[in-house]
């Protein structure tokens, strides 16, 4: 597997950041949802910590796969997409890579505008906090850090229902370029 893009497939670096940010988008959303359910107990705090800092994880990924991606660029959509299409495309891409960033960046204000005790990253750092104790910005943040979520939710539904309709209405390489290769059979294999 090549690790660049080329122009008719992701490569290995590309589609190994889109399917772990993915992952750990899924597991925050779960976590994140169930927080206010947990029992206050030495353990809900551990919880919450893990939250944040598996959330500033995700945003240092997102920064390194925008770096990736304006150095690798991109492969060309796949022949015979209508130019509106594309663009269509583009712009959810887009707008999807603005929300990973927006969501933990929320967030992380939120965090430090709530005045809470520092937070140390995994335990290993403690992260600087981006404002000042702030109850009316404590409030913005949050409210920005749920409703983003949901929009988030709305805009993958779409991107899921396209790659899907790609894949078995049009049978494109829709999905399978953003998929690692799968090895063919060899001549003599049985
Ligand atoms: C991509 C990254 C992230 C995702 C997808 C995510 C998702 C969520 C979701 C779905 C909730 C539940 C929303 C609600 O019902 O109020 C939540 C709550 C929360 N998140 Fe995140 N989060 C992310 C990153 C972060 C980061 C980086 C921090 C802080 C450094 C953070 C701090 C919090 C806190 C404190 C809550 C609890 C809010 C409350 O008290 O109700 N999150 N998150
Ligand atoms: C949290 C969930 C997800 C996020 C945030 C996300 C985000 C993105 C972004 C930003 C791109 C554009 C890549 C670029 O132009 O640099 C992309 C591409 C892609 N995603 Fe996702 N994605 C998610 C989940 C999924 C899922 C569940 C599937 C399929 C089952 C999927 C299939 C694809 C495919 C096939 C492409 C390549 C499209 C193309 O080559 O034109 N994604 N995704």
């Amino acid at each position: 597997m090549t690790l660049k893009n080329t122009t008719d497939r992701w490569g290995g670096v590309s589609q190994f950041l889109h399917w772990l940010i993915m992952l750990l988008i899924l597991i925050l959303a779960v976590v994140g949802l169930s927080l206010d359910s947990l029992p206050k107990s030495p353990k809900y705090f551990w919880v919450y910590d893990l939250h944040k800092s598996t959330g500033l994880a995700v945003l240092a990924l997102v920064v390194l796969r925008l770096g990736w991606r304006l150095y690798a660029g991109s492969p060309a959509p796949v022949a015979g997409t209508p130019t509106w299409q594309a663009r269509i495309a583009g712009l959810t891409h887009w707008a999807l890579y603005a929300l990973i960033l927006a969501i933990p960046l929320s967030g992380w204000l939120y965090d430090s505008a709530s005045g809470l005790r520092p937070l140390k990253w995994f335990g290993l750092f403690t992260v600087p906090k981006l404002s000042a104790p702030n109850e009316g910005l404590r409030d913005l943040a949050h409210e920005a850090h749920e409703w983003l979520f949901w929009v988030l939710v709305a805009l993958v539904a779409v991107h899921v229902a396209a790659a899907f309709y790609h894949h078995i209405f049009q049978r494109d390489d829709t999905l399978t370029r953003m998929l690692p290769r799968r090895r063919k059979a060899s001549p003599t294999s049985r």
